[in-house]
C-alpha cells in the first residue's frame, strides 16, 4: 500500500482533521496482538534504527522532585516506509506503588498522519512499553547471546520482568532453567504463578544477586534506574560466554564489568550519550561496538564466538513505540474498537 492510499484509508474510519480515536489500555490489551507479532514488530524496528532509516532525535524529558529518580520524557518518532508519525509522553515514578498503589511506569501515544501531520489517534502506551522492551531485550539476546543457552536469569521481577521473561524462550529456545531475583521476594512468587504458564522452562527463584549471576547464561535486568548505579553484582561472578541484558541501565553492574565486556552495545549512541551528559553514567560510557539495531539490520556483527562477553544496554526507542501504535491503530479501526472523539 502507498503512503496516500494509506491515509485514504485511514480516512475513511476516522475523520482526518475533524476527529481522533482513543483507545484505552484494556482495548489495547483486547485487541490481540501476540508475542510473536510484537517480537517480529520490534525486531523491525530495531533494522529499520541500525539502517537510519528513521528520525529520532534523542529524548527530552523533565525531572519532577516529587519523588526520587522521576522522569517524564518525550518520545518522538518516525519511520517512513511505514507511514508513521508518532510521540510518546510516558513517565516513571519509581515511588508509585508505595505512595499511591499506581505503577511506576504511565503514558500516551499521539499518532499522526504523515501525510498532513494531523493527530490520528491517542492510545494507551503501558502496554506498549511492557511489550516492546521485554521484546527488544529477547531481540538483543537473538543476536548477541549463545542462543543453545539453558539457563537464562532475571533480576527485577515486576511489570518488565514478567515480560521478559514470557519472551525469552522467543530468543533461547532451549532454556530449560530461569532463575529470577528481586529485592523483594513478593514479586518472584507473583513473576512465577503469572508466567510460569506460558514458559516452558522451569522458572525457580534465587536467593541472591549471586546465584543468577554465577549461573545464567544471559543475564536481563530491569529494577530500578537510578542516576548513580548502586552495584549488586560483583565484577569476578562475571564471566566469559555471558551476555548481560539491561533494561535498567548500568544500575547494578560494577563499572569493571561495563567496561571489559569484549562488545558493549546500546540502542541508540545518541539516547546514551545524553543521559551520559545528564550524570547517568558518572564513570563515563563504555567505548560503544555499536547500536543493538546495527546488529539486528546485519550492519555490525553479532556473537562471533561463544567466549565473548556481551553488554547490551537498551534504554528505549520511540521508533520501536511507532511500530506498536501503528499495529494498534490498524487493528483497532479494522475491529471497530476505541472510540472516536471530537477534535
Ligand atoms: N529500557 C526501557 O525501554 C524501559 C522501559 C520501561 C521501563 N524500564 C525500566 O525497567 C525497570 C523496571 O520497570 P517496571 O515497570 O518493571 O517496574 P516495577 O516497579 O514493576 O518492577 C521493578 C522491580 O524491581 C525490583 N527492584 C528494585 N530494585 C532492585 C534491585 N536493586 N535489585 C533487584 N530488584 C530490584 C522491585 O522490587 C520491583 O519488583 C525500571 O527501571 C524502568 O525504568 C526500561
Amino acid at each position: 500500500m502507498k503512503s496516500l492510499e494509506y491515509r485514504e484509508w485511514l480516512n475513511q474510519h476516522v475523520k482526518i482533521g475533524q476527529e481522533v480515536l482513543w483507545v484505552t489500555q484494556a482495548e489495547v490489551e483486547e485487541l490481540g496482538i501476540t508475542r510473536q507479532e510484537v517480537f517480529d514488530l520490534t525486531g523491525k524496528a530495531l533494522a529499520y534504527h541500525g539502517r537510519k532509516e528513521v528520525e529520532m532525535p534523542a529524548k527530552i524529558g523533565i525531572h519532577p522532585k516529587t519523588q526520587a529518580n522521576t522522569l517524564m520524557h518525550a518520545m518522538p518518532g518516525y519511520i517512513p516506509a511505514e507511514f508513521v508519525a508518532c510521540v510518546k509522553w510516558g513517565g516513571c515514578f519509581p515511588e508509585n506503588r508505595e505512595k499511591f498503589n499506581l505503577a511506576q511506569t504511565s503514558g500516551l501515544m499521539v499518532f499522526n498522519d504523515h501525510e498532513s501531520g494531523l493527530p490520528v489517534a491517542v492510545t494507551d502506551a503501558v502496554w506498549i512499553t511492557k511489550m516492546r522492551t521485554a521484546a527488544v531485550s529477547a531481540n538483543g539476546a537473538k543476536y548477541l547471546a549463545n542462543t543453545d543457552a539453558r539457563v537464562s536469569g532475571m533480576i527485577g521481577c515486576g511489570v518488565q520482568g514478567k515480560e521478559h521473561v514470557k519472551f525469552m524462550e522467543f530468543a533461547l529456545p532451549k532454556l530449560d532453567k530461569i532463575l529470577v531475583y528481586d529485592v523483594n521476594p513478593a514479586a518472584m512468587d507473583a513473576l512465577i504463578a503469572e508466567a510460569q504458564p506460558i514458559v516452558k522452562a522451569k522458572i525457580v527463584k534465587a536467593a541472591s544477586f549471586e546465584e543468577v549471576v554465577k549461573n545464567a547464561e544471559v543475564v536481563f535486568s530491569a529494577s530500578t534506574i537510578t542516576a548513580s548505579p548502586s552495584p549488586r553484582i560483583k565484577d569476578e561472578w562475571v564471566t566469559g560466554g555471558q551476555t548481560l541484558i539491561m533494561a535498567d541501565m548500568h544500575t547494578l553492574y560494577d563499572d569493571r564489568t561495563m567496561k571489559r565486556a569484549d562488545k558493549y552495545l546500546v540502542d541508540s549512541i545518541e539516547e546514551h550519550v545524553y543521559f551520559a551528559g545528564i550524570g547517568y553514567y558518572p564513570h563515563g560510557l563504555p567505548n560503544i561496538y555499536g547500536e543493538t539495531g546495527e546488529v539486528v539490520a546485519g550492519i555490525k556483527k553479532g556473537r562471533e564466538s561463544r567466549s565473548e562477553l556481551i553488554v547490551d544496554n537498551n534504554t528505549g526507542m520511540s521508533v520501536e513505540d511507532a511500530m506498536m501504535v501503528r499495529a494498534i491503530v490498524d487493528r483497532a479501526l479494522e475491529k471497530k474498537v476505541g472510540r472516536l472523539l471530537p477534535l
